[in-house]
């Protein structure tokens, strides 16, 4: 088996399957067929379909409301400003996540603020997260980053110290836990994506799950054009827009929401036997577990590559030939999001970061080494392999690593 040449090379690959995403039956086509054949296709008042989506959700989810929308940006972004912004206002969020967990900030006219990861979860570092607070700061998101909960108890008792507001960005985070409770319940709002490649998808849409009712009202009426409860249709109280669900998405998210647990805990699962696995090769270590998250959903498994064990053969290069072995794989996010030129050349509609925040002095050491030199990624529907697949994936890193050392 040592000897074997790389598939990237034309050898044959390790694991020869496909790892189908996403999963469906004919159970999810007849209840989108029975939304076509009702004729309710669209969403006027929020009611419906939507919102027995919306309930199902909720009581999932252990909170008071749950408020679908069109994607996990736009719930991120209702959330935010639901929490009363103003122009300056500063948001602290980490450096390694999706553009979206900034971005918005920077659409509410507020100044994202990058605290760094920690190295064993990549989840933001509460001891940074403090260190980054100033009077400005009125919201922290942390990200429930790759399905793992950040460290809650900690981040509640920084926030609820200074008076700050707390949205949990849980686009990867669908059924997971922490400490028992679902992640998106904990802080003042939680935020779902179901864009395709999440653990729960209607190809597009997005969710807001709260307790509290001034957040659920003033949500409510961002996402439907400003109207309030019982207003009149052509009655604008909010700067709102057009954001609803359809109810073809809640139709199929209702269904696919039935498979959510027992997939979680299927990758959860094959997540521990992965991590065992791999924590045995010599210069991969997966991220750790045991920081109070009850159920991880491994929307990515990550683990951290050492090229010194790889006779230096680059990340980027060892990511190419995994995925080329058959394993459903890549090497993440490329730089740290203050990296981007959206924030280094503060482009078109930045207008409200001051002078004064310059990004390029940004350093984000843990957040930099994940993205240049560590991380890969192990994607989600892989997770929903058998035992066996994951030790095919252990044992393609382990050829890789045999042909490492006759380079
Ligand atoms: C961590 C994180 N936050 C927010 C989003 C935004 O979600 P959407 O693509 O549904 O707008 C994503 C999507 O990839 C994400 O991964």
């Amino acid at each position: 088996m040592k000897d074997e040449k790389l598939a990237f090379l034309g050898g044959k690959k390790t694991i020869d399957k496909v790892f189908p995403w996403p999963i469906y039956d004919e159970s999810d086509i007849d209840a989108i067929v029975s939304v076509i054949r009702n004729g309710e296709w669209g969403n006027p008042d929020c009611g419906g379909m939507v919102q027995s989506f919306e309930n199902e959700f909720k009581e999932f989810s252990g909170t008071k409301y749950a408020l679908s929308c069109v994607n996990g940006s736009v719930a991120l972004r209702l959330a935010l400003i639901a929490c009363g912004v103003r122009p300056g206002d500063e948001v602290i969020v980490p450096p390694y996540t999706f553009i979206a967990t900034a971005s918005i900030v920077l659409e509410a006219n507020c100044v994202p603020v990058f605290a760094d990861i920690d190295p064993d979860t990549y989840n933001l570092d509460p001891v940074a997260v403090e260190k980054a607070i100033t009077p400005r700061t009125k919201v922290i998101i942390p990200v429930h980053f790759a399905g793992q909960a950040c460290q809650m108890d900690a981040i509640m008792s920084i926030a609820r110290k200074h008076g700050i507001r707390v949205i949990e960005d849980a686009c990867h985070g669908h059924g997971g836990e922490y400490q028992g409770k679902k992640l998106g319940s904990i802080g003042d709002a939680g935020c779902f994506s179901f864009q395709s490649s999440k653990n729960l998808t209607s190809g597009e849409g997005g969710m807001v799950i709260t307790s509290d009712e001034r957040m659920f009202d003033l949500v409510n009426s961002l996402r439907n054009v400003g109207r309030v409860k019982g207003g009149q249709w052509y009655e604008h109280h909010n700067l709102g827009c057009n954001y609803r669900m359809t109810p073809i998405q809640a139709a199929l998210l209702s269904r696919q929401l039935k498979r959510l647990p027992e997939q979680t805990r299927l990758r959860d699962e094959n997540g521990l036997y992965l991590k065992y696995l791999l924590s045995g090769i010599d210069g991969i270590s997966p991220l750790t577990r045991g920081h109070g998250e009850t159920l991880h959903t491994y929307h990515i498994f990550i683990f951290r590559y050492d090229k010194s064990f790889f006779n230096n053969l680059p990340k980027a290069e060892f990511a190419k030939m995994l995925a080329a072995e058959g394993v459903p794989s890549f090497m993440g996010y490329p730089q740290p999001l203050y990296r981007q030129p959206l924030f280094q050349q503060k482009n078109f509609f930045c207008y409200a970061i001051p002078e004064s925040v310059d990004y390029k002095k940004v350093h984000c050491p843990v957040a930099e080494k994940a993205c240049y030199e560590e991380a890969v990624w192990i994607l989600q529907q892989a997770m929903l392999g058998t035992r066996s697949d994951m030790e095919k994936f252990a044992e393609a890193i382990v050829k890789i690593q045999a042909f490492s050392h006759k380079l």
